[in-house]
């Protein structure tokens, strides 16, 4: 195993190098990139590859070594497979970092890019912090990078004082936002909390209620097609498929006693015999697993997206990718998160919100309310997801140059990223 995943972590080294050079050759110049360069920070190797080649020996966590396969997007599900895979959405940063390569205007000159991408791995660095054995220093998650910043061609931060840097953190904010202030330490790393990181940009897979630094991306889900037929196929085989079951909820919890969204459609779901299926995730089975769930999403009309641990799901983009529509149950588990990629304004085209408090604490049956939407609006509902399918998932690198063309979640990321440090160059 070890020596196995050594090679793989060796090829990856040399694929990066080698395709950074061979995109850096062939960037596009002139208008198309007016205001969009990127430079890509040289950051020693302890801030990115060296963390993959421990990918093995994290303390309390499975071996992370499946997942790099693929620069981040996993091992194929099957061999014949051609755009699944078993995908791990905490690796969120080796996808964007494999992606950036080939973006199309970077330059090498920092006083000429518009921004500066950080090629850090923050939530694979968090992982010591998080798990041990750092756990009582997580206020330095950090600390060390800024130092690197300020050392290491320090006018390239000062030029707008870190304003125009970004980075990718594929875990929720709230993982890297504990008080400095905090004498015990409780869950999370201080690395968003840092006065040194104040002004960067961070790309997170769920922001605060409150961002301040951050912006949400998607989660990735398992589908990567690598070029337009295969993305077309997959698209009309959402648009053919029979959808006889009114709701799925592909998730676990809701088995303890006390009332909780969760519990309140499990119980429902339960009773419900054809109206409803409820696909067992307990213990992890299905995160890297997505027939499981895909089957069933494709067959439902509704997808439920109740909140767990945190208010996102990684579920929530399983769903849409299937056709499925979801229905939430507060605003923070999409609506306050992912305006660049699911527009806020229009949430009420292409999702259902039902109150968790109605469900938990008033009664409210949440089949029925689903059963009343007229079947004219659950189908326009239906056409506007089928329109987001593109936009919310993460296409294969180097795909074809017709697939370059639809703009995906990177490309929207990319785009949002811009505007945000506009906006917070403009305010300076
Ligand atoms: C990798 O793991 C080794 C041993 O467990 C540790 O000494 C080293 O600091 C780790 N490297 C990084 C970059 O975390
Ligand atoms: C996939 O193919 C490789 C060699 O081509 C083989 O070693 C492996 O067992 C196959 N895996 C599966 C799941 O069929
Ligand atoms: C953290 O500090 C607490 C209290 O001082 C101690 O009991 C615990 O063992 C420490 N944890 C680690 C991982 O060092
Ligand atoms: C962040 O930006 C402010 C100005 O907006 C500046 O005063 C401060 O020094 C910057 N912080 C760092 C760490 O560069
Ligand atoms: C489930 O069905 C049983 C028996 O039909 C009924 O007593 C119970 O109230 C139902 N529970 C819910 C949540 O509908």
């Amino acid at each position: 195993m070890g020596m196995e995943y050594t090679l793989t972590v060796m090829v990856m080294v040399m694929v990066l190098v080698l395709s950074a050079l061979r995109n850096f050759s062939g960037a596009s110049e002139g208008e198309e990139c007016e205001k969009r360069w990127i430079h890509i920070r040289k950051l020693p190797s302890r801030f990115n590859l060296d963390l993959l080649a421990n990918c093995s020996e994290y303390p309390m966590l499975e071996d992370l070594c499946p997942y790099l396969g693929n620069h981040g997007l996993g091992q194929k599900t099957h061999n014949r497979s051609h755009s699944w895979y078993r995908t791990d959405p905490s690796m969120l940063e080796l996808i964007f970092h494999r992606r950036m390569l080939e973006y199309p205007c970077l330059t090498e000159d920092p006083i000429q890019a518009n921004a500066i991408y950080l090629p850090y791995y923050a939530g694979l660095d968090a992982l010591r912090y998080l798990y041990g054995p750092e756990y009582n220093s997580s206020a330095e998650h950090g600390v060390d990078l800024f130092k690197f910043l300020q050392q290491d061609k320090p006018q390239i931060w000062k030029r707008h004082m870190g304003h125009d840097h970004f980075v990718v953190m594929g875990r929720p904010a709230w993982d890297f936002s504990q008080p400095l202030t905090r004498d015990t330490p409780t869950w999370g790393t201080s690395f968003l909390e840092l006065p040194e990181f104040y002004n960067i940009t961070a790309l997170t897979l769920e922001s605060r209620a409150w961002p301040w630094q951050e912006h949400a991306v998607p989660y990735p889900t398992s589908f990567h097609p690598s070029n337009l037929p295969l993305l077309q196929s997959w698209l009309n085989r959402v648009r053919r498929s029979k959808r006889s079951i009114l709701a799925v909820f592909a998730g676990g919890g809701g088995l303890s006693s006390t009332p909780n969204i969760r519990r309140s459609i499990r119980t429902e779901c339960e009773n419900a015999t054809s109206d409803c299926r409820l696909v067992d995730c307990s213990n992890g089975v299905c995160e890297h697993d997505p027939i499981r769930f895909m089957r069933p999403m494709l067959q439902a009309s509704f997808c439920l997206q109740p909140p767990g641990d945190t208010p996102t799901r990684r579920s929530t983009f399983d769903a849409i990718l299937a056709g499925c529509i979801p229905v939430f149950f507060e605003d923070l588990s999409a609506k306050f998160q992912y305006g660049w990629h699911l527009p806020e304004s229009e949430f009420e085209e292409f999702s259902v919100f039902i109150p968790k408090e109605e469900v938990v604490f008033r009664g409210m049956r949440i089949l029925d309310a689903l059963q009343r939407i007229p079947r004219p609006v659950v189908f326009r509902m239906r056409d506007r997801i089928f329109d987001l399918i593109p936009s919310v998932l993460y296409r294969k690198h180097n795909c074809s140059p017709a697939l370059a063309t639809r703009k995906d979640a990177f490309d929207l990321a990319i785009l949002g990223t811009f505007l945000k440090i506009q906006s917070r160059l403009r305010d300076l």
